[in-house]
């Protein structure tokens, strides 16, 4: 039996996919050393192996066939439009994507004006600002701390994503738009989907399972 490669996002994603895969029976010893300078763990007796990459990278992995299946963002996903299947929502990270700003950028949204969008996510912001509202924007492409951008007057809006929205309030900035929910995704090559058809349906409905199970203990 081949081994089925998995290309996780590295950080927290990653430790809470290994831990989903754990209770299917999934062991990975090495992965849960936090010394550890490995990039690649395998489980020998799943003929299974699992490398960390960053978020944006894990599905170019996926469609060039170097990971069979990824666990990333749906965030990522966008952005990255790679040609790979979106099999499962994991739940987990679950966030927002919003157009953020001050309170006094509210008018320029709802009058459509011509704005500046600073944002990590051009692709998306693109998208939604173009193809969804039909506002025509200019698009600041930034590397992080995006929430800087309207505070220094880089730009009047941002597209971030938001999960407790601490981040927003301690800067004196709100929701002024959802763009759309966010959560982990698994995503599949097109290729190991047919190749591997039945080991990866197999997986990818075990890991349903226990999803389900996970939020029924919880009610
Ligand atoms: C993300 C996001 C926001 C923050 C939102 O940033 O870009 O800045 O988290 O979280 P909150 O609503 O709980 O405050 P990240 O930590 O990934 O850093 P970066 O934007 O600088 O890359």
């Amino acid at each position: 039996m081949r081994y089925l490669t998995f290309a996780l996002a590295k950080g927290r994603l990653a430790r809470k996919t290994m831990e989903l895969l754990k209770e299917l029976g999934v062991s990975c010893q090495e992965f849960y050393d936090p010394d550890t300078r490995r990039l690649i763990f395998t489980d020998e007796t799943n003929k299974m192996k699992f490398f960390l990459a960053k978020a944006s990278d894990v599905p170019t992995y996926v469609e060039y066939g170097a990971a069979d299946i990824g666990v990333v963002g749906k965030d990522t996903i966008m952005e990255e439009g790679r040609q790979i299947y979106e099999v499962l929502d994991l739940g987990l990270g679950r966030c927002r994507m919003c157009v953020c700003g001050p309170e006094s950028a509210r008018e320029y949204l709802q009058h459509h004006e011509l704005i500046r969008v600073a944002t990590k996510y051009p692709v998306i912001a693109k998208d939604y600002f173009y193809n969804r509202k039909q506002q025509t924007v200019e698009i600041i492409k930034l590397n992080g701390s995006v929430e800087l951008a309207p505070l220094v007057g880089l730009s009047e809006v941002i597209v971030d994503i938001v999960e407790t929205g601490s981040t927003l309030k301690e800067n004196g900035l709100k929701v002024l738009e959802e763009v759309c929910a966010l959560s982990a995704r698994v995503v599949v090559n097109q290729v190991s989907m047919k190749m591997e058809n039945e080991r990866i349906t197999a997986l990818v409905r075990q890991m349903r399972q226990q999803i389900t199970a996970r939020n029924e203990e919880k009610i």
